[in-house]
């Protein structure tokens, strides 16, 4: 199987091509200090090739949700180093998902309590956790000041920082699933007329900015970002992707990053376009608004030389030991959809491994 296959560039290697995408789970503590449980949680899976954590934001002001994680205080620096020793330890790699909300978020989700702010003042239909354990109807978001935005880009170079400093093994910029890059690249949430908004190179320009700003805090072979081209979930419009990410792609292809984490989908097929123009690493997820992604999927992606790597998510919230279970072709356990975003270790670090006749299975 190709996807148990060593995986090396030149600067990495990977012992196999299994990576887990990143999740957010609200497992933190309210200042966005990750608890004990996210540690055994990202331990308990290390023997994936690479593991992309969930969400994290780089500064308050992008906290999307209640107990998502952060990145930039002195104390989520030590907390975060907990759980990347406790995954050095079992042998594995993880690199941080830096996730700024934008648009996305309520005051009464953030430990700061600010206001939501993106590209420009668009409600978002989304309904985020809030710290009392409801969820907040919408809200319309601030539109950023021309000068804020260099703020903004400026935060993710210290998170990033921040991450290095936490033993992390690089840093995965979320231009994904309607996160502040998506939101500038998008039609619908950037109708900004400055030099933000706009033709296709104003729409790259912040992204661009945050990808520069970050690969000068850390390195551009510590550098990665994701992105979903198309992607109509969470109240997203591109109407013309395949010009857009083609050109950012161009941009992003001369930088050197660490890899690109390609999400396709069923209105754009990216991968089939983008993979000819990306020279470096390509992990893809082949998951969202589809079935769970299956072993036999991703081999399938891998044959086709569309990607290096295949990024699994929900199997691997039910399955701490899929890569065990991929190898020796056992069967899958079902995932708690009830138990996604708990407070505590029940359907998150409590799924057990193997043990024929104790799991239910898919
Ligand atoms: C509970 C949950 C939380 C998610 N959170 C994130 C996130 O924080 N960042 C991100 O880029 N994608 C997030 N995703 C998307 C996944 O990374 C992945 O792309 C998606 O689940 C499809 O892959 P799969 O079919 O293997 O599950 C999340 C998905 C789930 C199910």
């Amino acid at each position: 199987m190709k996807l148990l296959s060593e995986y090396r560039d030149h600067a990495s290697a990977l012992p196999n091509r299994i990576v887990m995408s990143p999740m957010t789970r609200l497992r933190s503590h309210p200042d966005g200090s990750p608890t004990a449980d996210v540690a055994d949680y990202y331990a308990q899976r290390a023997a994936a090739g690479l593991i992309v954590t969930e969400g994290i934001w780089p500064h308050s002001t992008g906290q999307s949700e209640a107990w998502v994680p952060g990145l930039q205080t002195g104390r989520h620096i030590d907390a975060w180093r907990r759980v990347t020793e406790a995954v050095h330890a079992r042998g594995g790699r993880i690199v941080a998902q830096l996730m700024h909300g934008g648009r996305k978020g309520h005051p009464l989700a953030r430990i700061d309590g600010s206001w939501p702010t993106g590209p420009s003042s668009v409600v978002d239909a989304d309904r985020p956790h809030l710290l009392d354990g409801t969820k907040a109807d919408p809200i319309t978001p601030g539109a950023f000041e021309h000068a804020e935005i260099a703020v903004v880009v400026g935060h993710y170079a210290v998170a990033a920082a921040n991450a290095i400093a936490a033993g992390f093994d690089g840093v995965e910029i979320h231009g994904a699933n309607s996160h502040l890059p998506h939101q500038f690249l998008a039609d619908n949430t950037n109708l900004r007329t400055d030099e933000y908004g706009g033709s296709i190179e104003n729409r790259m320009r912040a992204p661009l900015a945050i990808v520069d700003a970050v690969t000068a805090a850390i390195g551009s072979r510590l550098t990665a970002i994701r992105l979903s081209p198309g992607n109509p979930q969470f109240n997203m419009v591109e109407a013309d992707p395949a010009p857009l990410y083609r050109a950012l792609l161009a941009e992003l292809d001369r930088r050197d990053l660490a890899y690109l984490h390609l999400t396709d989908n069923d209105d754009y097929p990216a991968l089939a376009d983008l993979r000819p123009r990306w020279r470096g690493t390509l992990i893809a997820n082949i998951g969202e608004n589809r079935r769970p992604t299956s072993a036999h999927d991703a081999e399938a992606v891998l044959g086709l030389g569309r990607a290096d790597l295949v990024s699994f998510g929900r199997a691997f919230i039910a399955n701490p030991d899929l890569v065990e279970r991929i190898t020796h072709e056992l069967p899958l356990a079902s995932i708690r959809e009830d138990l996604l975003y708990g407070r505590d270790a029940a359907g998150y670090s409590d799924y057990p491994r193997w043990a024929a006749g104790a799991v239910r299975c898919a």
